[in-house]
């Protein structure tokens, strides 16, 4: 069913008194998406408890996310955010003969974190310092080699919304015999992801930015041919075959990536992401790849138009929704923005514009006329 652009607004109470274009950061909240938080909240007081109930939400939020990238079920593990899903594969593959772990400059610092926290069991280097825009396939191609273990890098920046090309690097990166592991916590959402067609070895990725979701909840990718060799380190009893056997003496992993699960279930987000991840498939990602192109090349014409200083790239097809506009004080130019009732994300030396299916040409002429007044 083709939906008009008001009725899709009108799932988003916000819209109706403020710009929202924050979807780098926070998305809007969908009506579906609280109604579901408010049935967690009302099985719990109504009925006490609902294990059966809460455990089918997190499982139905899985089976949303597989479809959504492509990937069987049984590749998806269930995390609490992207930093839990990165350091589960850093503790999965300290067995492996390559010690080499390639970051790049422009990943979001917690994927950094994580790899250097384990530097007694990798050595970690940076993909050359070079503008985030002019990475290609061939820096990974001349930059990694045969002890290279494994590529951690995200498909969206979250600074400037720059996107790679994850066939090409996939191909790159496994000419050397190496694994790719994506962060797709700003593409999800907003650009298809097929991890089969990509060739993407693991992927991780949250709810908050464009997946309409809350924070609390993540989902693991791993290809299962890799994936059912490995024995991760941080687990628990939902990563084994039978939680409720409650065997205390013995581990058994559950089968391919779901031993990638761990403690119990995030299941109020699980509630939230069960419905946000079928919002999105229902409307279809491919047509909201299609309005934000719209809207990202609108954005940047109204920007530089009023001399604002664009920082990422001007290629549509090597950007996502973010277009990053260069401020001295961001913070404060995002708390004053607020105050107006616009909505934007700021990051260093940069206000982020992102929107997303339910913003309009009018919503971003909003956001930079007043963003234009305050500078
Ligand atoms: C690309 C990217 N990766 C990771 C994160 C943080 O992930 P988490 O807090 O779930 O570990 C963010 C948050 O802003 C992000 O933009």
């Amino acid at each position: 069913m083709i939906q008009s652009m008001n009725s899709v607004r009108e799932a988003f109470p916000i819209l109706r008194d403020k710009v929202q274009l924050s979807s780098c950061s926070q998305s809007a909240l969908h009506v579906d998406v609280k109604n579901a938080i408010h049935r967690y909240v009302n099985t719990w007081e109504e009925s006490g408890m609902d294990w059966g109930g809460w455990m089918q939400a997190c499982e139905n939020a899985r089976a949303q996310f597989a479809k959504m990238i492509n990937a069987d079920l049984d590749e998806i593990a269930i995390v609490s955010s992207v930093s839990h899903g990165v350091s589960s594969v850093a503790s999965s593959l300290q067995n492996e003969k390559r010690k080499k772990i390639f970051v790049t400059d422009f990943d979001f610092p917690t994927v950094g974190h994580v790899w250097l926290s384990h530097q007694e069991n990798y050595k970690v280097e940076f993909i050359k310092n070079k503008l985030a825009e002019t990475i290609t396939a061939e820096d990974y191609r001349n930059q990694i080699d045969e002890e290279t273990l494994l590529v951690s890098t995200s498909h969206v920046s979250f600074y400037d919304g720059f996107k790679q090309n994850l066939k090409e690097i996939a191909t790159a990166i496994h000419e050397k015999g190496a694994y790719l592991l994506v962060d797709a916590y700003q593409s999800l959402g907003q650009t298809p992801i097929d991890v089969k067609e990509m060739e993407v070895d693991m992927l991780t990725a949250g709810l908050q930015k464009y997946a309409l979701g809350t924070p609390g909840i993540a989902f693991l990718y791993i290809n299962k041919k890799i994936s059912e060799r490995l024995t991760p380190k941080i687990t628990g009893w939902f990563g084994q075959h039978d939680p409720f056997a409650f065997d205390i003496k013995n581990i058994s992993y559950a089968e391919a990536t779901k031993r990638f699960d761990s403690g119990t279930f995030p299941m109020i987000n699980g509630f939230a992401a069960e419905t946000a991840l079928t919002i999105l498939n229902d409307y279809g990602i491919d047509k909201i790849e299609q309005q934000l192109e719209l809207l990202s090349a609108f954005t940047i014409n109204e920007a530089e138009e009023k001399g604002l200083i664009v920082k990422s790239p001007k290629d549509i097809k090597k950007k996502g929704s973010n277009t990053a506009i260069y401020v001295k004080n961001a913070s404060e130019i995002e708390s004053k923005l607020a105050q107006q009732g616009v909505i934007l994300s700021a990051r260093n030396d940069v206000i982020r514009i992102a929107p997303h299916f339910y913003n309009t040409k009018d919503d971003i002429r909003i956001a930079i006329d007043k963003l234009t007044e305050i500078l």
